[in-house]
């Protein structure tokens, strides 16, 4: 297992389609996913794309904490206020979004939109450090691409889980998240994101 160094926005290869792996089980893919793993757990990330560790095949791992699920979920619905985060798990007892969503892997990822409706999210990306945007995502997709094993792995994803499956899939046709924005005078360095927060009143 090795920590992996991350390409960040400008280098070629994040721009780049990655191809086809034509074997999930091949023990070198299993060792690059361990490493994938090691590098996204070390780096803090909640998703990794191989291209962000500089291996242009379609691959993805992620997860979603489940407090994490719900607060981004609301946040989307009405900007942040924590006390909606209960209410809204309710709306999504149906999926497993809802909830938190294990350590996945994804090669060869297939993605196709369930729910159309947009929303605007915050997010980051290792390969954009110190940034984050507001980025216009679906509001729920289907996913299916294979484990290690070989075995299918098919979910529905909404909220959050949808949000995070879009961006990591976008790393595997060569889209880093600024690009999808539609207003760029909302990426904003993380650090004032921190000090406004800081600033602003209790009540918003
Ligand atoms: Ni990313």
């Amino acid at each position: 297992m090795a920590v992996l160094d991350i390409a960040r926005m400008g280098n070629p290869i994040l721009r780049r389609r990655a191809g086809d792996v034509p074997d999930p089980r091949a023990p070198e893919i299993r060792r690059l996913v361990s490493d994938m793993l090691e590098t996204m757990e070390y780096a803090g990330g909640t998703g990794l794309a191989a291209p962000q560790v500089h291996v242009p095949l379609r691959i993805v791992v992620f997860f979603v904490e489940a407090e994490r699920a719900a607060r981004e979920s609301a946040g989307e619905a009405d900007d942040g206020d924590p006390g909606e985060a209960d209410e809204m798990s309710d709306d999504m007892v149906d999926d497993i979004v809802g909830g938190g969503v294990p350590l996945t892997v994804l090669i060869n990822p297939e993605i196709a939109v369930l729910d159309a409706t947009v929303s605007l999210g915050v997010e980051s990306c290792l390969s954009v450090p110190g940034l984050a945007g507001e980025v216009p995502r679906v509001a729920a997709v289907r996913y299916r691409g294979h484990a290690l094993d070989g075995s299918l792995v098919e979910r529905t994803a909404r909220g959050f889980h949808a949000r995070v499956v879009q961006h990591e899939v976008d790393h595997l046709d060569g889209i880093l998240y600024p690009q999808r924005m539609t207003d760029l005078s909302r990426l904003t360095f993380t650090s004032e994101l921190e000090r406004v927060r800081r600033h602003a009143p209790a009540e918003v």
